[in-house]
């Protein structure tokens, strides 16, 4: 499984890209909104941190502006994913940018159908949002089912799951025990992933038994 994380925090991108396990970035609006930086400044940053996929979304909603806007942005890198919306628009646009050679997230997918329709359109990426379908009482993990189930019954369809909206660690468990190919996962809930208590206690007794018996190892 594939680790992006869910951020345009450049320090944070940096920080995780350190670790050696972080294989992409996903940004979107309002991230970029946090994060208060010029957009395509810091896209163009984050591409030469990470090598693999960086998302960046369009903020057109008609095809003729997410096109013009996709190319702008996949300009801007070899790495850049386009993102646009799980929409009619969305998907001409998907078939146009990935004819083109361009990379393409398909994102705020909430239904199987609507991730057959943005794999049939030629998607590299669909994005289910885990969280927000949990918030409103429904199960986020049993879509990331469904769509493996579906794309898993057809070889043409090559589009990655990219498990989206991610609340916590057990999210992350959850995606990958569905077969996702992807989670995009917040910084912080990505550091989460490797603490536990035993952990903690268990080093803390190795070390101090190590220095009782006085050796060294290099
Ligand atoms: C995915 O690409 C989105 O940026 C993100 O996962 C949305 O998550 P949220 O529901 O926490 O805003």
């Amino acid at each position: 499984m594939k680790f992006f994380v869910d951020t345009a925090d450049v320090d944070e991108i940096r920080e995780l890209a350190a670790t050696g396990l972080l294989d992409g970035v996903t940004t979107n609006p309002s991230l970029v909104m946090k994060a208060g930086r010029p957009f395509k400044e810091v896209i163009g940053e984050i591409c030469r941190i990470v090598n693999g996929p960086v998302s960046a979304e369009v903020a057109a909603t008609d095809y003729e502006g997410m096109v013009r806007e996709g190319r702008v942005l996949a300009a801007i890198a070899e790495n850049v994913a386009v993102k646009v919306p799980l929409t009619w628009d969305g998907l001409k646009a998907c078939r146009t940018l990935t004819d083109a050679g361009t990379m393409v997230n398909v994102t705020l997918c909430f239904t199987a159908a609507q991730a057959l329709l943005a794999a049939k359109a030629g998607a590299t990426f669909i994005s289910p949002f885990i969280g927000r379908l949990d918030d409103i009482g429904l199960d986020g993990m049993q879509l990331v089912s469904e769509i493996r189930a579906i794309y898993d019954n057809y070889e043409d369809l090559s589009t990655e799951i990219l498990a989206a909206s991610i609340r916590g660690p057990n999210h992350v468990k959850l995606a990958a025990i569905a077969g996702a190919d992807i989670a995009t996962i917040p910084p912080a809930v990505l550091k989460s992933l490797v603490k536990h208590p035993l952990t903690d206690k268990g080093l803390e007794q190795f070390v101090a038994d190590w220095k009782k018996t006085g050796q060294t190892i290099a």
